[in-house]
């Protein structure tokens, strides 16, 4: 209890001078996940391709598409396979990631650079189709909605897979313990959480809210065990789905060994370490019923 009233009277100060877990540490986590990120898509990718339906495509000779996000350019390079005639831009925070879309740029997709943000209120251009894959909870939904909306033409679409509440059962309650445990260590707190879609319902509220029409959608979870504590601990930080979280700490070796035994503690079920990757997608077109394609 009185770990406790530490952590959270040391946490308070930083939470409101907003000395939190930033952009600049999640791009540090995903330069670091990128070479390892691979194995997300193989066991994940799959319900990715949920979103990348060519029939709600413009029948339009070029399509311009937005990889928002685009990591290691998976959605990219889906969309490029199905040889549908786009001209794609892809942008993300992490130089790493984009390195290793260095394939795409040589097939003329225009690899950006920079805050997802910082590109949707900076440019000029307009797009028929975003897709925004396993990134939606680093943004304010209703000022990053307000933003597609700015640099989607009439009728276009966005396509979005993300994680949703009730994701990675129990790591936060894992992580929390493990500030509470040593709060000498704890340098800034994480608030990501906040940006979890409840569910289909609450993606669906959140698009509506801001006037896009569902086109579809549903939910999904994925559930991986591992024989080890530390086994599961690796996987949540090469796939990038702690990304963040090392920053929480002056020094994360310090960390990791409170962080597996309460692992030890609350993630055994049957003999095996699980975790689920809890998500929902959908399709969303912005621009009601008079648009221009349907
Ligand atoms: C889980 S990965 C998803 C990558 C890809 N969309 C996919 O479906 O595989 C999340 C990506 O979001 C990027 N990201 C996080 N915050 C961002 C921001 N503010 N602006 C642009 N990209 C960001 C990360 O660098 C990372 O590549």
């Amino acid at each position: 209890m009185i770990n406790k009233l530490k952590l959270y009277g040391n946490m308070l100060p930083k939470i409101l001078r907003k000395e939190v877990v930033n952009n600049l540490d999640y791009r540090a986590s995903y330069n670091d996940a990128a070479s390892t990120y691979g194995c997300w898509l193989e066991k994940m990718g799959g319900f990715t391709d949920n979103i990348i339906k060519p029939h709600y495509m413009p029948p339009k000779k070029t399509v311009k598409i937005l990889d928002f996000a685009c990591g290691t350019g998976y959605i990219s390079r889906k969309l490029i396979e199905m040889g549908i005639p786009c001209e794609i831009t892809v942008v993300d925070l992490s130089e790493k990631m984009l390195e290793a879309c260095a394939d795409l740029s040589q097939r003329g997709v225009k690899l950006v650079h920079m805050d997802g943000l910082d590109f949707l209120e900076s440019t000029d251009e307009t797009f028929d189709m975003i897709y925004c894959g396993w990134a939606l909870p680093y943004f304010q939904h209703k000022v990053l909605l307000k933003n597609f909306m700015k640099v989607l033409n009439t009728g276009g679409i966005v396509g979005v897979i993300a994680n949703s509440k009730g994701t990675l059962s129990k790591m936060e309650e894992i992580f929390l313990s493990v500030m509470e445990e040593d709060v000498e260590n704890v340098k800034k707190p994480m608030d990501i959480r906040f940006n979890l879609p409840n569910g289909q319902e609450g993606l669906r509220k959140w698009f509506e809210g801001q006037g896009f029409s569902t086109l579809e959608i549903d939910e999904g979870e994925a559930v991986f065990s591992f024989n080890r504590p530390e086994q599961l601990l690796e996987w949540l930080n090469k796939t990038g789905a702690l990304a963040g979280t090392m920053m929480i700490f002056d020094s994360y070796e310090r960390a990791k060994p409170n962080l597996i035994k309460e692992i030890t503690k609350q993630k055994l079920q049957q003999d095996q370490y699980v975790i689920n990757h809890k998500f929902v997608y959908g399709i969303f077109r912005y621009g009601g019923e008079n648009c221009e394609y349907k």
